[in-house]
């Protein structure tokens, strides 16, 4: 019998302070030992989105309770554990240095090896935390930050296939959220009212829908969003008409282009039967999984999604890319320092800006 990997993860890209303690197991996915998730929400709340400043303050208040309880409940110790991972980009870099640095000094302080995590890397190994997956696959990335197609080639390989030229679409919902006062978080309170909204009551524009490949824009379809929401005067059913609209378009746009970058990943791959994963904090949302499901079920593909417990931050997923990272030697030197931008394909072109060619 092999030994089994066990790593401390830490996470505070951004208003998550967190930590977990990951173990193998003999079914290739993971014995999640501990996960805490301490969330900041009730602090940024009256500010209806995430302040910085108080972000990072709310880290270093939080994190050694995190990790303490953490370890207390994992019942190992940090010496029985293989190595330390933290977040290290992109993202908050005054929240990333909290984590990133208390991560390095248990490293150094237990003589353990230390792994600066791509957070969008967490995101994309996160589903082989409960099952087993096979590479390559194809990963929709829908985060408050990222909205990205990639082609999951292995550990720390991917390439690319499309990208929001604009918003992400968590960033799309939380300003939707804002724009129809439906609170804060803005993405699980869309789906909420949605629900007690008709879907079909207004038409909003679908951004790029037939070009630029599997790229998405989302900003026009919060212009109008914004133009809608001055007309209604903040009638409480026809602000649910508009978020559940809001949400249909969404779902329209991403059937439309996750169907591109299948094709796309067929062509490049060449196999037909392949696993498509959508994950991070969007990959929460009930009615983008089952839109997604009925295009896997016309398509031939299978669909994964993360146990919702894994959509949004958390550390499990960081421990678990230490872990992969680790058996591949992929070990960082305790100077590694965190980065705003850390894109997963290096050789992607950059999507933003003026003179973008669609
Ligand atoms: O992955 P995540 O926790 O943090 C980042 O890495 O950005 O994603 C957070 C985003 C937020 O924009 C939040 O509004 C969105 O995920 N979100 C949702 C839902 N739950 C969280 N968006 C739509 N529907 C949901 N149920
Ligand atoms: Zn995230």
């Amino acid at each position: 019998m092999t030994k089994k990997i066990t790593f401390l993860g830490i996470e505070t890209s951004c208003d998550e302070t967190a930590a977990a303690v990951i173990r193998e197991n003999d079914n290739g996915t993971a014995d999640i030992l501990s996960n805490i998730v301490s969330s900041q929400i009730d602090k940024h709340k009256k500010f209806g989105g995430v302040v910085p400043e108080l972000a990072a303050r709310a880290h270093l208040e939080n994190i050694e309770y995190v990790i303490d309880t953490a370890i207390k409940e994992s019942k190992i110790s940090i010496k029985d554990t293989d190595g330390v991972a933290a977040t290290a980009g992109p993202g908050l870099v005054v929240c990333l240095t909290v984590g990133l640095n208390i991560g390095k000094s248990i490293a150094a302080f237990s003589n353990k090896p230390f792994i600066g995590v791509n957070h969008l890397e967490g995101h994309a190994l996160s589903p082989g935390l409960e099952k087993k997956i096979e590479f390559p696959y194809l990963l929709l990335l829908i985060s408050g930050g990222h909205t990205q197609y990639l082609i999951v080639k292995d550990v720390n390989k991917y390439e690319q296939l499309g990208t929001t030229i604009d918003d992400a679409l968590g960033e799309a919902f939380d300003k939707t959220a804002k724009m129809l006062d439906l609170g804060y978080p803005g993405g699980p309170n869309v789906e909420k009212f949605s629900n007690l909204g008709d879907k079909n009551f207004f038409k909003l524009p679908e951004p790029i829908i037939n070009k630029a490949g599997c790229n998405l824009s989302f900003a026009g379809l919060k212009t109008a969003v914004l133009r809608e929401s001055k007309k209604i005067s903040g009638e409480k059913k026809l602000r649910y008409n508009l978020a559940a609209s809001f949400q249909n378009t969404i779902n329209k746009i991403l059937y439309k282009k996750t169907k591109v970058a299948a094709e796309m990943f067929r062509e490049k791959i060449k196999k037909n039967k392949f696993q498509l994963i959508v994950a991070g904090g969007v990959a929460a949302n009930k009615t983008i999984r089952s839109n997604l499901s009925a295009l896997s079920n016309e398509m031939g593909f299978e669909t994964i999604y993360p146990d919702l417990k894994f959509c949004g931050d958390n550390a499990a997923m960081i421990a678990w890319a230490g872990i992969q990272r680790f058996k591949k030697n992929m070990i960082d030197d305790v100077n590694i320092s965190a980065k705003s931008r850390w894109p997963l394909d290096k050789n992607a072109p950059y999507m933003k800006g003026p003179g973008l060619k669609l």
